[in-house]
């Protein structure tokens, strides 16, 4: 039997329909949620990303600002920026895109962001708060896993989750929304024995490695859900995930495609975010 195929793009369309009528709503309230990316320098992949995430605002009615600054800024000017925008009453998420170019120390700029203002969830009183379950605003590409499960109508309470991937923009957040979900979660990782062995145990296989094509059909029980929020560029050029898609279709009952999976639910949950950050600084 083929596996479903989890359309990230369909349930990213779906989330944004329903984040319009909740800014139209906020907007009648004199609530417009704001958003500022902070772009350092010329890389093409960020500008990219941060041209997605511009006309994303636009289309949900969410104001937007793009600093866009030289590659040679110092560390002293972009924090001096951060604590503007943390005082400024229209912006309620900030996001600095990253890489940062080499010489800007990047956790000084992360701690420097309000929590508050915290849509990326990359600052440690966040990941505190994720971890301690308080409310907060979570990691985007995390929390677009979760919704892209739910919304399938997959149930996460018992089951055994399996991560593939510790890096603290997924593997690690992801693990503990899972738990928050109760969820029993094993994370594996580069160093992990018998990784077959414990992937193949798996209701909800997640893989967050980076490595095209690495998990393949051995890992996967059948019937199993399987996430793929690897993103790889191909010597032919094509995209791939971490997972070997056409190897795990018969094997998978859930799975998602790389392009149009996770990856279109991550700056819907960013939009999410700016919406949830505007309505507790008004609430
Ligand atoms: N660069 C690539 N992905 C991301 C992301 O999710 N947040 C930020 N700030 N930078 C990124």
């Amino acid at each position: 039997m083929s596996a479903q195929i989890i359309a990230g793009k369909t349930v990213s369309d779906q989330l944004r329909v329903e984040m319009v009528e909740e800014v139209a709503a906020l907007t009648k309230q004199n609530v417009i949620p704001g958003l500022a990316v902070v772009l350092v320098g010329e890389a093409p992949a960020s500008k990219v990303y941060v041209g997605s995430k511009e006309k994303a605002c636009q289309q949900l009615g969410i104001y937007s600002e793009v600093h866009r600054l030289a590659e040679d800024t110092s560390e002293a000017e972009l924090l001096h920026l951060i604590e503007q925008l943390n005082g400024q009453a229209s912006i309620n998420g900030i996001l600095v895109q990253l890489p940062l170019p080499k010489h800007i120390n990047e956790k000084a700029i992360i701690d420097a962001i309000s929590v508050d203002k915290d849509v990326d969830g990359f600052h440690p009183e966040s990941v505190g708060n994720l971890t301690i379950g308080d409310d907060s605003l979570l990691p985007c590409t995390p929390a677009g896993v979760i919704e892209l499960i739910k919304r399938s109508g997959i149930e996460i309470s018992g089951k055994h989750a399996v991560v593939i991937g510790r890096s603290n923009i997924v593997g690690k957040p992801v693990a503990m929304l899972l738990l928050r979900e109760n969820a029993t979660v094993t994370i594996c990782h580069s160093r992990t024995a018998n990784m077959e062995q414990l992937a193949k145990q798996a209701d909800i296989l997640v893989v967050a490695i980076g490595k095209a094509k690495a998990i393949d059909s051995q890992y996967v029980k059948p019937g199993a859900v399987v996430i793929d929020v690897g993103i790889n560029r191909l010597p032919d050029g094509k995209l791939a995930g971490d997972v070997d898609f056409d190897d795990c279709l018969d094997s998978a009952g859930f799975i998602t495609p790389v392009p149009g999976g996770v990856g279109p639910m991550t700056i819907t949950m960013l939009m999410k975010n700016t919406i949830n950050a505007a309505k507790r600084a008004n609430g």
